[in-house]
């Protein structure tokens, strides 16, 4: 494992260490954001950045640091893992104060956290997977990167209770995402993704599967969809950051596409792996 960051210090992993009046860890008042780099380099750093701002900006935490130092953090995380293929994992907590109390006092020090771990990028699509459509029991502000996960952990457990690689989620009969993904379906060759509003976690793969779909000519439409109009697709999938794009081939019992790799899904798979960046983040 390589060093962690905390607070401007690079420290052993056995050594870093936050007091546990942390209001991450009484509150889990902090949020956090993942970037994937590729042999040291990290797909869209800028729109990783933009969306950790906008999670802090939503909480009332101040950037501790510039669009440069994140990066040059990041790249130091990822260059002590073998190949610089790395997970980046940043946090950033209200910070610490005693005694507890609900309401932040106005001038906490944010604690300050990131470290990486070693991946493997996909180097052929993944076989379909099946996932499990359940409700979403989690809060309205899921626009937000926040470390409060209860609610998507519990459905995970639930989804893999029954088997499946994945909730996928429905508020009143619309779909929104997954535990920890967002969700695609395609029907009559047009591409559909839930819109980015309060409901959803803006993802990053996201929005470059449709900047690719664009470039390949797929129509895209942005729009919610009901979990009828998910049973009759003709293809789905779903994207994170470590998954890349992931074909869906039941939801539940039902099949889609036959449950095998769909055209569509094959054609954004492969564009994603060719897209990957090769050179330095920032212009
Ligand atoms: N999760 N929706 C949720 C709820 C997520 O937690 C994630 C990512 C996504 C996809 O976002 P992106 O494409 O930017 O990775 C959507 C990360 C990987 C995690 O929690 O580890």
């Amino acid at each position: 494992m390589s060093l962690v960051y905390l607070n401007g210090q690079w420290q052993r992993p056995e050594e870093a260490a936050v007091s546990v009046f942390d209001r991450g860890f009484l509150f889990a008042d902090g949020i956090y954001e993942v970037v994937p780099f590729y042999q040291g380099y990290p797909l869209e750093f800028e729109a990783h950045f933009a969306r950790l701002e906008n999670s802090l900006q939503a909480i009332n935490i101040p950037n501790p640091h510039t669009q440069t130092e994140w990066l040059s953090i990041c790249q130091t995380l990822a260059e002590g893992i073998a190949n610089a293929n790395a997970i980046i994992y940043i946090q950033v907590t209200r910070g610490a104060e005693y005694p507890r109390q609900h309401l932040p006092s106005n001038s906490l020090t944010p604690t300050v956290m990131a470290t990486a771990s070693a991946w493997t990028p996909p180097e052929t699509t993944a076989p379909p997977v099946r996932v499990e459509l359940m409700d979403d029991i989690r809060w309205l502000r899921c626009d937000i990167k926040s470390i409060s996960l209860l609610g998507n952990i519990l459905l995970k457990q639930q989804a893999a209770q029954c088997g499946a690689f994945e909730p996928i989620l429905q508020r009143a009969g619309r779909i929104t995402e997954g535990a920890s993904c967002n969700y695609f379906m395609v029907k009559n060759g047009v591409l559909f993704t839930p819109p980015k509003d309060n409901l959803i976690l803006p993802g990053i793969t996201r929005d470059w599967v449709l900047s690719l779909a664009h470039q390949c000519g797929i129509p895209v439409e942005e729009q919610a969809f009901s979990v009828d109009d998910l049973m009759q697709a003709d293809e789905c999938f779903l994207t994170s950051s470590t998954r890349e794009v992931q074909p869906v081939g039941f939801i539940g019992e039902t099949a889609i596409a036959n449950a095998k790799l769909g055209p569509i899904t094959e054609q954004l798979a492969q564009a994603f792996r060719m897209s990957r960046p090769q050179g330095p983040a920032l212009a």
